[in-house]
């Protein structure tokens, strides 16, 4: 904040309490008590008696604590209080309080294999919660992806399926490289090759052109997505061979990553969550695929 803004904040707010202690003291008694005011409505008269004691010390009290309050706290501009709270202090205590408290509850599991975990009804509805809080935001909240993200429930992996494979993409993240050939292909090795990408993944097509592709396919692309276009895991090149695309399937779509390449990128969880947490999303997101 700067010092222009936290100035005002202080001014407004010493200000109004001081304003509001003058208001108080200035009427805490009267010259006249027992007499009226001389106000008279409809016959009632108005006496000019002080504060019941009560109310003003009631009043006081207040803006006392609210000195305090402020000296503690962090209320005046940016002053930080004197008692060193802070936002993200009070996140991180009520965190590790629950990590505290939970952390049993997911440590139980990590014993367990995924495979089996994955037909526990109470961990697969944890998984459930963990996937809404940290995977929805890009696979959707039923984990069927978008464009750039995967379907996760389809049983088509780029970084494998198995439930070791699952875990480590989750735990250490992933990071696809496709290059671009755009310019070692030129246009017409573009087009050749993304025919014979479309005959791989049982497209009618050009046979010429596709043959003239297949070519330049097992030049340039079969070392990543192996000659029969089943792909490979370990670089994460997704298998070409069937209509399951990640960054969309038409012909417009194919010949521009062909062309651009793409790098898509799984964040890495591990520090975020722990074995524990990831351990269970491991089995909930195997169960989306298998049952
Ligand atoms: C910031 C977006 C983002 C978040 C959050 C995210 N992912 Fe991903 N995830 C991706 C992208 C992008 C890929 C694909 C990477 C690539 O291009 O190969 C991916 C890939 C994966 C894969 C590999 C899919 C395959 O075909 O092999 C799995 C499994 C996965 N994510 C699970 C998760 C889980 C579980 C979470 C929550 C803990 C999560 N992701 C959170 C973006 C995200
Ligand atoms: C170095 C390994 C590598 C080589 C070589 C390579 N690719 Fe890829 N390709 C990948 C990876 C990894 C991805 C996934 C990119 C991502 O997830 O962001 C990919 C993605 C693709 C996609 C998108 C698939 C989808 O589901 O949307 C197409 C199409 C493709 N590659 C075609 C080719 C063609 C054609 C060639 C040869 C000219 C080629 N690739 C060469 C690694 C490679």
């Amino acid at each position: 904040m700067s010092s222009l803004s936290s100035g005002f904040i202080i001014f407004g707010t010493l200000g109004s309490l001081l304003a509001f202690f003058l208001i108080l003291y200035l009427n805490r008694s009267t010259r006249n008590p027992g007499k009226t005011t001389g106000h008279n409505y409809d016959g009632i008269e108005e006496y000019d008696n002080p504060l019941p004691a009560w109310w003003f010390w009631g009043f006081i009290i207040t803006i006392v604590f609210g000195i305090g309050y402020l000296l503690y706290y962090p209320g005046l501009g940016n002053f930080a209080g004197l008692g060193g709270w802070t936002q993200a202090g009070a996140l991180e205590a009520s965190q590790e309080a629950a990590d505290e408290r939970y952390g049993p509850l997911f440590a139980q599991y990590l014993s367990v294999p995924v495979d089996e975990l994955v037909n526990d009804v109470a961990a697969m509805r944890m998984g459930g919660r963990l996937f809404a809080n940290n995977c929805a935001v890009c696979h959707g909240a039923a984990g069927t992806g978008s464009e750039g993200f995967p379907n996760l429930t389809d049983g088509d992996w780029h970084w494998g399926g198995s439930a070791e494979q699952i875990k480590t993409t989750i735990m250490q993240g992933r990071q696809a490289m496709m290059p671009a050939w755009g310019p070692a292909l030129q246009d017409q090795g573009v087009t050749e090759v993304a025919e014979y990408v479309e005959q791989l993944a049982g497209r009618e097509v050009d046979a010429a052109l596709a043959t003239a592709g297949q070519e330049r396919y097992t030049l340039f692309c079969a070392a990543c997505h192996m000659p029969d276009g089943s792909g490979q895991p370990m670089l994460g090149a997704p298998a070409l061979n069937n209509e399951s695309w990640l960054y969309g399937n038409s012909r417009l779509r194919i010949e521009d990553i062909i062309r651009h390449g793409r790098n898509g990128q799984m964040p890495a969880f591990a520090e975020r969550l722990g074995e524990d947490k990831v351990h269970i999303l491991a089995a909930y997101v195997r169960s989306l695929s298998t049952q």
